[in-house]
């Protein structure tokens, strides 16, 4: 996915244009460029590389004068990154610059229309077609040409557009790829996400699929395709730019994981009431939940891990079936659904392109769709049947730990309402697990203070080739989500393997100084464990285990131990998972790498 803003008003665009795609990087960072609304035209400067290259090559923006412009920072789907591949793309004419988030799935037949038509390609990018599009459809009505874009493309596109002709107004629309305009004084703004125009205005509109805006510094107007006016809600932000900047952290995913404990304490306070799980407004009646015949829990990466916890917790404490499925492999797989299925969609950002799809496959097939979603007004909440928000507030770097542990406590409670809403749960037995949700936080924290512990293994081990993450049902949940963590932020190879299954062939693997986490955490599992780490070790591994404080029998068998605090098997997931982020990231961090911005990663995914 790529980032995108848009400026016009009484400064200088070029430098606010840089400044908001700063906060955009983490959405694609492999070029970035601007174009600027000036005296002599439009003028683009662009470059592959990270935004500092361009903010240099522009002097921060002050090389180029204009009051309106538009600016993109890229994730490349089509085209290797390059100079000629950023965007802003150009019209032949230079009438028509734009920027462009998502795919046009369409392109290489509208490429080669165009090309009999005359026009001349110098870019291997899909959006290179929209810009000579218009140039194609322009007759002197801006509205009317980008009408006319819309119903020839196909694909998925949040498009900003600078016309010559219109010195005062550029214009937007999206399709599928998130766009939000935001409302200032004397200025207005188009962003992909709110981070990017969060010190300028709070004040948002959330684009829906084919809205037009046209903007003006002192008025913005939305039509649909027939050219009718739409008047929208406004959305005030309720989280402030600090939310949004390190703050003083060295890194955003280190701050994002001692945000964890506030993260947690916001998503489930609220959710608590006289003892009672309270879902929000969401409306999973008595008789609703009791004719449930499957949940499926389908997600991506990270959430889709969060699915492989819900399966257990579920399925353990309220005897409903559960399945879980990467969102690209539901869609395709004809799946069994019909009224009485309840199908949760995961989604920290709400955009992600597969999960999406699959909730649309979904309600066509006549589930109920819940989703669980941090981004507020993203397309997942906004579609979905019922949404239940983590209010883990904006996660800036592209690994996820915040927005994860949110989104367990979010299957927690759904559990728990299940079991409540059926009453199949005793008062005391509920009372237990709120009480252990409400510790959660602490625990958290507790953990984290032991930090040094985790970075002196981090320090034996960060050279390693291939590690292992090894567990039982949730704590194999769990050493997904490690194994992850550890792949996407410090490129070095890793596998999850349930414990028990090992023997079954990959053991194979197992060498002199192979390293393996084993997660022994399930109560009634330790044992089983303690033998599969005996195995591993027999064979020559080095063994770093996670164990629930108490256990020391587990010192004479591991290398190494990371203890973390007794709690529940309901919530041991949120302690276990935190030990193995802090692995991963010194580890990465003494690799000396982009930890927030991992090569070939974006937080995002809305490509299919
Ligand atoms: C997790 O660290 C990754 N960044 C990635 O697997 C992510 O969880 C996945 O792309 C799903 O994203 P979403 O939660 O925004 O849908």
């Amino acid at each position: 996915m790529c980032g995108i803003v848009g400026y016009v008003g009484n400064k200088q665009a070029a430098p606010f244009l840089l400044e908001g795609l700063s906060k955009l990087e983490y959405r694609g960072y492999d070029s970035a460029g601007v174009a600027v609304m000036t005296d002599e035209g439009i003028v683009v400067k662009k470059k592959k590389g990270r935004l500092a290259g361009l903010s240099e090559m522009i002097d921060g923006g002050n090389a180029i004068r204009g009051t309106m412009g538009i600016g993109h920072t890229r994730w490349a789907t089509h085209g290797e990154p390059s100079d000629t591949n950023s965007h802003p793309h150009l019209s032949n004419s230079g009438r028509f610059a734009v920027v462009h988030n998502g795919i046009i799935e369409n392109y290489l037949r509208l490429r080669d229309y165009l090309t009999k038509k005359g026009f001349e390609f110098i870019s291997e990018t899909d959006t290179e077609v929209i810009a000579h599009l218009f140039e194609y459809y322009y007759k002197g009505d801006i509205i009317d040409a980008m009408i006319k874009v819309i119903n020839k493309v196909e694909g998925s596109y949040a498009l900003g557009v600078l016309c010559a002709d219109d010195p005062d107004s550029f214009i937007a629309v999206r399709k599928e790829s998130p766009l939000i305009v935001g409302l200032g004084e004397g200025e207005n703004f188009i962003a992909s996400d709110i981070p990017a125009i969060l010190s300028h205005t709070k004040n948002v509109y959330f684009l829906e699929n084919n809205e037009i805006v046209i903007l003006k510094k002192n008025q913005v107007k939305i039509i649909n395709t027939d050219r009718e006016e739409i008047s929208k809600e406004v959305y005030v932000v309720d989280w402030d730019v600090s939310a949004a900047e390190k703050g003083g952290y060295e890194h955003f995913m280190f701050k994002e994981i001692m945000e964890q404990p506030r993260a947690i304490a916001d998503t489930v306070s609220p959710r608590i009431k006289d003892g009672r799980i309270v879902l929000d407004d969401i409306m999973l009646t008595a008789d609703y939940i009791r004719n449930i015949n499957k949940v499926y829990i389908v997600a991506c990466g990270s959430a889709y891990h969060v699915g492989v916890v819900g399966k257990y917790v579920i399925e353990q404490m309220n005897r409903i079936p559960v399945e879980v499925m990467v969102a690209s492999e539901f869609r395709y797989c004809s799946p069994i659904i019909d009224e009485h299925t309840l199908v949760v969609l995961i989604s920290q950002s709400g955009e992600t392109a597969d999960t999406i799809e699959a909730m649309r496959e979904a309600k066509r097939l006549g589930s109920r769709t819940f989703a669980i979603v941090n981004a507020v007004g993203s397309t997942i909440a906004r579609e979905a049947d019922d949404v239940l928000y983590t209010w883990a507030g904006p996660e800036i770097a592209v690994a996820t730990t915040k927005a994860y542990s949110t989104q367990l406590t979010a299957i927690y409670m759904l559990s728990l309402y299940f079991a409540q809403e059926l009453d199949t749960i005793s008062p005391e037995l509920l009372r237990k697990y709120i009480n252990a949700l409400n510790a959660l936080p602490d625990k958290i924290a507790g953990i984290v203070e032991n930090k040094a512990d985790i970075q002196y293994i981090a320090s034996q081990y960060y050279s390693a080739k291939s590690v292992f993450f090894i567990g039982r049902t949730f704590d194999y949940a769990v050493a997904l989500e490690g194994s992850l963590k550890l792949k996407e932020i410090s490129y070095i190879h890793s596998e999850a393997y349930a414990a028990g299954e090992l023997k079954h062939g990959t053991i194979a693997l197992m060498e002199e100084g192979t390293v393996v986490v084993a997660l022994c955490t399930v109560k009634k599992l330790f044992d089983k464990m303690l033998s599969n780490i005996k195995e591993v070790k027999a064979r020559g591994a080095v063994v770093i285990a996670i164990a629930e404080e108490g256990h020391t029998e587990i010192e004479k068998e591991a290398d190494h131990v990371i203890y973390v605090p007794k709690c529940d098997d309901l919530t041991m997931p949120s302690e276990v998972v935190v030990p193995l982020q802090l692995f991963s990231y010194y580890v990465a961090s003494l690799k000396g790498l982009d930890i927030d911005k991992p090569r070939n990663l974006a937080k995002s995914v809305t490509v299919e």
